[in-house]
């Protein structure tokens, strides 16, 4: 992967990553660690859990959350340490890891992330809805009991604002309004974005944020949302340092994303099956871009008082039959499209402002600049050259 410079953080300071066992928060964890950060997970294996119960499993070898510290100490010399605390159900373990701990930064990850399985079922919804909302509110709660002041950095969704078209470009946030006032006058506010998310996952992040603005304005507690794209790539410069640091590579029908499930494809010499049109336009980043933007909110936290800071973290927009597009000019995959099984709009325009990370000085990587190279080192580390299943794994 390229030369991706990350901004410097505080010396020593300590960030705590919740849900630092999965796909987005491992590597997290790893580039907090190397830029000299006392990095602390906690997470319940939940998502370990879910794969045994939907008998799916990452295609890359991924170690026990105790094997990767341990690998990490190994190759870089730095400790992490871990915590085995269910956000949402162990309230007092949340409070001891707190008081503990005392992190400068909390980048909380830490809920159930995929669409469809909050829609497969009521127990599916269920479960996203009371994991997602209670693990939120418990932090935040915490956070006032302990009268502790960290950066807490929240993954949300760009999928937020839903995917009808809204005619206008998606703000950072909040939206300006205009209303006629009790004189007549006209008033103008900002409002958080009236989104209408298209699952039941996404609709928590909508209402996680309403619990950011509450804390924030009543508590002072202080806030950055990240607003993020769908997470395309699987290794960063610290999970290649050594096989057992790898991340994770979920290809599911559950967990697995579009551009996991295309390169996926491609690589074993399957056609590229896009569901319907495929005019549907979605916003996405690089995993390491993802990373650059962590660390340049991290190193630019709010203030007490401050609203919360809602930041778009995309690198691009495309629409599926662009990314499957490039993917077959690169790799010769034939494209299908199939009836599509969900429930949302077949095509869509999505034009989204991401003028803060610019601003800090975030420089995309698109897809037409490293997707080749990301299909070339996957093919290798999963032993796939496009012509046929996979004989071994790396
Ligand atoms: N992956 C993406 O493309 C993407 C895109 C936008 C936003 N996000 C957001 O980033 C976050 C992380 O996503 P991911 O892809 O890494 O998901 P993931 O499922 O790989 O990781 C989530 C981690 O949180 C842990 N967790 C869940 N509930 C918990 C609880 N109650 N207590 C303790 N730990 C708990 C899980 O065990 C898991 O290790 C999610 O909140 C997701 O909504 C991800």
């Amino acid at each position: 992967m390229g030369n991706f410079e990350s901004p410097r953080l505080a010396a020593g300071q300590t960030v705590l990553i919740l849900g630092g066992d999965g796909f987005c928060g491992w590597p997290t964890a790893l580039r907090f660690s190397s830029m000299g950060a006392q990095v602390v997970i906690l997470d319940n294996g939940a998502r370990r859990e879910t794969d045994r119960n939907l008998g799916v499993a990452s295609l890359t070898p991924i170690q026990s959350l105790h094997d990767r510290v341990e690998a990490w100490t190994a190759v870089e010399g730095s400790v992490i340490r871990t915590h085995n605390v269910d956000l949402a159900e162990n309230y007092a373990g949340l409070l001891r890891v707190l008081l503990e701990t005392r992190p400068d930064i909390i980048i909380h990850f830490a809920e159930q992330r995929s669409a469809p399985y909050s829609m497969r079922s009521s127990e599916g919804a269920r479960y996203t809805v009371d994991n997602n909302i209670r693990a939120t509110h418990n932090l935040l709660a915490a956070l006032v009991e302990t009268r502790l002041d960290p950066h807490l950095m929240h993954l949300g969704t760009i999928g937020v604002y839903g995917y009808a078209t809204a005619g206008l470009q998606l703000p950072e946030g909040y939206l300006k309004v205009k209303a006629l006032g009790a004189d007549g006058r006209e008033v103008g506010k900002e409002i958080l974005y009236p989104g209408q998310p298209d699952s039941l996952y996404h609709m928590t992040k909508m209402l996680d944020q309403h619990l950011f603005e509450f804390y924030a304005r009543y508590h002072g507690v202080r806030i950055t949302d990240l607003h993020q794209g769908v997470v395309w790539g699987t290794q960063t410069a610290e999970t290649c340092r050594d096989l057992r640091l790898v991340n994770r590579f979920d290809h599911d029908a559950i967990y697995g994303t579009v551009t996991n499930r295309f390169i996926l494809q491609a690589l074993e010499g399957r056609p590229l099956t896009v569901y319907g049109s495929g005019s549907q336009t979605r916003g996405f980043i690089h995993i390491e871009d993802m990373l650059t933007c962590l660390t340049l909110a991290a190193a630019t936290p709010t203030k007490r008082g401050e609203r919360v800071r809602i930041l778009n973290q995309i690198a691009e927009t495309s629409s599926i039959n662009a990314l499957a597009g490039r993917i077959s000019r690169i790799t010769g995959a034939e494209v299908v499209h199939l009836d599509n099984p969900r429930r949302e709009p077949e095509g869509n325009e999505f034009e989204v402002d991401n003028g803060t990370f610019h601003d800090l000085g975030f420089v995309a990587h698109r897809f037409d600049e490293i997707l080749e190279t990301e299909i070339a080192q996957l093919g290798e580390l999963l032993g796939l050259d496009g012509t046929g299943p996979r004989s071994s794994v790396a």
